[in-house]
């Protein structure tokens, strides 16, 4: 039987597993629904610039290992707002998302993490590992004394996945993401 151990991401995780780490993230967004196609440089930069670049602003990450000690899975978030300033990312008008999001984060944006990605390999895919993680996940951040977690997706197996651990009484639906109008961003209560 597939055995997996979860890990917290910290800095040294990630420069022992950085590259297993960029091989898994790049199987999981050049596969459906995603179907991302880069040049093996820009996923270099995609995964340096989303892990590396961020670990001493509030990064908050954790992998899946198999028994081969490959990474088979990863998620990670990060405050949308870290030590007063609002975070520069790709991919998210953070200015305008913090703005909407401020109506209903009643406890502060400051107890808010952003869960920016989430992915298992595919072939080790409805296993259980994804759900293994966010748990793992989530129990961590609620640790570091957040209390909501924002994110946005368009695959309903997160919303699957969320809806196994947080009751529909602990979670909002909010609104549609200023760049990418088919994602919603969402909230859970930890
Ligand atoms: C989302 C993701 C991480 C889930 O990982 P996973 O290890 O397959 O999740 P689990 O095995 O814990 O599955 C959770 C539930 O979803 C179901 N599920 C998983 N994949 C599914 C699929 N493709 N279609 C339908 N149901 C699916 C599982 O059967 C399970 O249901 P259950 O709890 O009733 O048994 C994975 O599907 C993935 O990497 N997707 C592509 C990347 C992505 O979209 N990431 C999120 C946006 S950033």
């Amino acid at each position: 039987m597939s055995s997996y151990k979860y890990l917290v991401l910290h800095e040294n995780i990630l420069k022992r597993y950085f590259c297993k780490l960029l091989f898994a993230y790049k199987e999981v967004f050049s596969s459906p629904p995603w179907n991302a196609q880069l040049s093996d440089e820009r996923w270099f930069d995609a995964v340096y610039e989303r892990t590396f670049t961020k670990v001493d602003e509030g990064f908050l990450g954790s992998l899946a290992i198999d028994e081969f000690d490959n990474v088979v899975g990863f998620i990670w978030g990060y405050p949308l707002k870290f030590e007063g300033k609002v975070r520069k990312m790709r991919g998210v008008d953070v200015p305008r998302v913090l703005k909407l999001l401020n109506r209903y984060v009643r406890q502060g944006i400051n107890k808010t993490i952003y869960w920016a990605e989430f992915g298992v390999v595919p072939p080790q895919q409805k296993k259980g590992i994804g759900s293994a993680l966010f748990k793992y996940w989530a129990k961590i951040a609620k640790g570091k004394g957040y209390h909501i977690v924002a994110y946005r997706t368009i695959n309903p197996v997160v919303e699957k996945i969320v809806d196994k651990f947080y009751p529909k009484t602990h979670r909002k639906h909010l609104f549609k993401d200023p760049l990418y109008p088919e994602r919603i961003w969402s909230i859970f209560y930890l």
